[in-house]
């Protein structure tokens, strides 16, 4: 079939996600062909940065023959099998990585397919857990205004996102949502620098993160009623790419230990390198009682991911059948052969190409070609970590004035991205980098130089 032909079926048959099907009544979609590295090329051979990592999955850049190796093996063995009753030696490796790799007291491994079952599996533990450890009464919840931990009715219930969420809101369960740390709009009004809010476990020291304290008087106030509280370590990404400092994540954990409740960490988005280290809690010295991984887990070549948890919680589950505390959950794709042979790869590769070390030239490299971006006047934060990037837009620098999502200022900016060969793809008024851990020196100038040319011409400020 020629492209041509495509884009008519696509047109009649397709319905897009996250996308207004309108936007592409008469401008064609970009009908993508084959992939290599760090680009994606288009049906007549162009060739785009993929500098959102294909939805924050890619790691290794596209099509990495160590990948394709395992999975290609993996697929002259077995394909799927259920993994009730049945188990195999893909996910059995795979878990046993896992436990290696993440703090101590997570030996538990638990398998499902994206993220936002990782995170509901996390969610239905840790109830049904408190409800056989005799403490029926811990069965609420608690999320991060901005958070976001999926689509799903469960996770929209503690995601706060809104922009997402509106039409839903009366079938989501009640939850409760505290403030999140955002530092270029800090909750609190602490005057904040509106610059870098680059990594650095020591960053903002001076913060007495005294934005937690509607955390604080919550869990004082009905912290027994508490089950857990979800949270994304270190950046809160599709809330608008918000990095935290390492100080907060840390003193939320303590506070949260301090009443007995659950820390779920979400880190769908941010594990596997992304934030400069392997898992973004290690930034700040914290283990959760929940670790939610998907995205990166199989180098973003297939769909997989894990809720771990401990040896304390998998016991409270751990009885004669008749006792009825089983956990019903399951997918058809849990613990797939061919995806965890893929994460199995992306394993492999971390360690014989050394990924994380190569990583901090890299990020200084980042972070140093974005400096300049801070001069536009509609430039109002730059904030980074890791392999991660973000520029906030806002209508007025001195008055944080943001632009109203009804302005779409990211939609010009994207058309423009195109152009100059990069998928950006903006959220809100955040324009954002999410690279491949892969991305060179040499390809990471080369994209900056590109966003270079897209921010700084005001035509595609249209909104202003
Ligand atoms: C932090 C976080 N949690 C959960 C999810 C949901 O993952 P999925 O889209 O695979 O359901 C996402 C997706 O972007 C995410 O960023």
């Amino acid at each position: 079939m020629n492209a041509a032909e495509l884009q008519k079926i696509d047109r009649a048959c397709l319905w897009h996600p996250f996308t207004q099907m309108h936007d592409y009544a008469v401008r064609d979609l970009l009908l993508i062909d084959r992939a290599e590295g760090l680009k994606l090329y288009d049906h007549r051979g162009r060739g785009y940065f993929d500098t959102i990592s294909s939805w924050w999955c890619i790691v290794h850049g596209h099509g990495h023959p160590t990948m394709q190796e395992h999975v290609r093996a993996q697929l002259e063995r077995l394909d799927q099998v259920l993994l009730a009753g049945t188990s195999h030696e893909p996910a059995i490796r795979l878990a046993a990585k896992l436990v290696e790799l993440t703090p101590p007291t997570l030996s538990r491994v638990f398998y499902s397919d994206n993220g936002s079952t990782a995170c509901e599996v996390a969610v239905k533990m840790s109830l049904q857990y408190w409800q056989q450890r005799g403490k029926p009464r811990r069965r609420s919840l608690v999320g991060l205004e901005r958070g976001y931990h999926g689509d799903t009715i469960g996770t929209m219930s503690l995601g706060g996102v809104p922009e997402f969420h509106g039409p839903f809101a009366h079938l989501m369960f009640p939850s409760h949502r505290v403030p999140p740390p955002y530092c270029y709009r800090c909750p609190v009004g602490e005057a904040s620098p509106g610059v870098a809010q680059w990594d650095s476990p020591t960053a903002r020291p001076e913060c007495d993160c005294r934005c937690l304290g509607p955390l604080e008087k919550l869990l004082a106030e009905e912290g027994e009623e508490i089950a857990a509280f979800i949270l994304e370590p270190r950046i809160l990404a599709a809330g608008g790419m918000i990095v935290y400092p390492a100080v907060w994540l840390r003193r939320a954990a303590e506070l949260t230990r301090r009443h007995g409740v659950h820390l779920i960490f979400d880190e769908v988005a941010s594990g596997f390198g992304r934030t400069g280290r392997m898992f973004a809690l290690e930034s700040a010295g914290v283990a959760p009682d929940f670790l939610c991984l998907s995205k990166g887990l199989t180098g973003g070549m297939l769909p997989m991911a894990v809720t771990m948890t401990s040896e304390e919680i998998y016991q409270a589950f751990y009885a004669e059948y008749a006792a009825g505390k089983t956990f019903f959950h399951g997918h058809t794709f849990s613990g797939n052969p061919l995806a965890a042979a893929a994460a199995l790869g992306s394993l492999a590769i971390f360690r014989q190409e050394q990924t994380l070390a190569g990583l901090p030239a890299k990020i200084a490299h980042l972070r140093q070609r974005l400096e300049r971006f801070q001069e536009l006047p509609w430039v109002g934060d730059l904030r980074g970590l890791g392999m991660i990037a973000a520029l906030e837009l806002v209508r007025d620098k001195a008055a944080k004035t943001p632009f109203a999502p009804v302005e779409r200022v990211g939609w010009p900016i994207y058309l423009a991205g195109l152009e100059e060969g990069l998928i950006l793809r903006p959220m809100g008024n955040v324009v954002y980098l999410w690279l491949p851990l892969s991305t060179t020196i040499d390809e990471i100038t080369e994209i900056t130089e590109r966003m270079w040319r897209v921010l700084c011409n005001p035509a595609n400020i249209k909104a202003l």
